[in-house]
């Protein structure tokens, strides 16, 4: 193992072109992803696969996609999107990693059916009311303990939106709270359950991680790495920094970029990309998600890069991840060029609307070299 590493290790330098600043890495994986369906999902799935090998497909649709049937069908209309879309190789190559939505009512023996699947690599939990389309998410967790115990055996993991949903909580204070109250008492119940705790936004949330066992992994957003809450109000009320769960103070970004730039092997990247047409974002009850997969890889060279850790984008981002969840890693190279590019003001999507992307109109400093 340790011959592997240091072979990865003198590769990696190697690639690291320090003169023109260019970096070759593995091929990435986006470790949570909202893909949406029909036109929206035409409209975005070319960003994510010009960039990344895979992606975890979150099952957020409405319906959810709570049984293998329904993830099959969702899977096999992203395939069909693609073909229309692709413009690679490697575009076409992307392999869409699928989800289920966890309910109350998941059985026992939906969850032997997913793992026995090739293609179901986790389950969703979403506390019911806890972020965009989680009305069917779980009310008690204990309703669907035989469910996760039979996940803990067959080792799927459980996929966690890590906030809680009372309103007497405080929503900077809502995944803290998770922990404790939820997520820790989950694993006393099921030792061996893998848990991804997904988006982590606070200091809380690394050291869950980092004090879990090796069944304990979580991913970071590039927006959680770059920006703290202030981006949200910075000379108004920016609907586009609006994510949950929400960015947090200065002193948790600097933690959760700790961690991503720290080698530890349990944290990959997960960019949480999550589109929505600009007016139902720029609305008085505005949705949560940032769309961030137009630069997916490149903003995350950009918060390395600002942590001076440039050589430790290649295991966040392609290497942690598949290690994880027991799959290979990609076969193939990604090069970024240290070279800014502005990003578009907006995207076309659907309904006769527009995306606003993240950093809309702004500068990105590294660019995907296109092959
Ligand atoms: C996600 C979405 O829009 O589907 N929104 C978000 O703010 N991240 C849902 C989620 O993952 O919370
Ligand atoms: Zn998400």
């Amino acid at each position: 193992m340790l011959d592997t590493l240091l072979a990865l290790g003198s590769a990696f330098r190697d690639n690291v072109d320090m003169s023109s600043q260019n970096l070759t890495i593995v091929r990435p994986d986006d470790w949570h992803l909202h893909l949406r369906d029909g036109d929206a999902m035409q409209a975005v799935l070319l960003d994510t696969a010009r960039r990344f090998g895979r992606a975890i497909v979150m099952p957020n649709l409405r319906p959810p996609v709570t049984t293998v049937e329904l993830a099959s069908a969702y899977r096999a209309r992203i395939l069909a999107a693609l073909a229309n879309v692709a413009d690679t190789v490697q575009a076409k190559r992307f392999d869409p990693l699928m989800t289920l939505y966890l309910t109350d009512n998941m059985t026992p023996a939906e969850i032997e059916a997913a793992a026995a699947s090739d293609f179901v690599h986790g389950v969703k939990l979403y506390p019911a009311g806890a972020t965009t389309n989680s009305d069917s998410g779980v009310t008690d967790l204990m309703r669907c303990d035989a469910a996760i115990a039979r996940m803990a055996e067959l080792g799927l993991p459980l996929l966690v939106h890590g906030e809680v949903t009372n309103a007497d909580v405080d929503v900077f204070d809502r995944e803290a709270v998770f922990i404790d109250s939820v997520l820790l008492p989950l694993l006393t119940r099921h030792p061996d359950l893998r848990v991804v705790l997904e988006h982590i936004t606070t200091a809380q949330g690394v050291a869950f991680v980092r004090e879990g066992g090796a069944n304990v992994a979580g991913t970071l957003t590039a927006h959680h790495l770059l920006y703290n809450r202030n981006a949200i109000f910075t000379g108004g009320i920016r609907p586009h920094y609006y994510c949950l769960p929400v960015l947090k103070r200065e002193q948790h970004r600097e933690a959760l970029l700790e961690a991503a730039t720290s080698g530890h092997r349990r944290f990959f990247l997960g960019t949480d990309s999550a589109p929505h047409a600009r007016l139902t974002k720029e609305a008085s009850c505005g949705c949560a998600g940032c769309y961030t997969s137009h630069a997916g890889i490149e903003l995350y060279a950009e918060a390395f890069e600002q942590a001076g850790a440039l050589d430790q984008l290649e295991a966040f981002a392609s290497l942690n991840g598949p290690d994880w969840y027991g799959l290979p890693r990609n076969d193939g190279t990604i090069t970024l060029l240290k070279q800014s590019w502005t990003v578009a003001d907006t995207m076309s999507y659907v309904n006769n609307d527009v995306l606003v992307p993240l950093r809309a109109g702004e500068q990105v400093k590294w660019l995907l070299k296109q092959n």
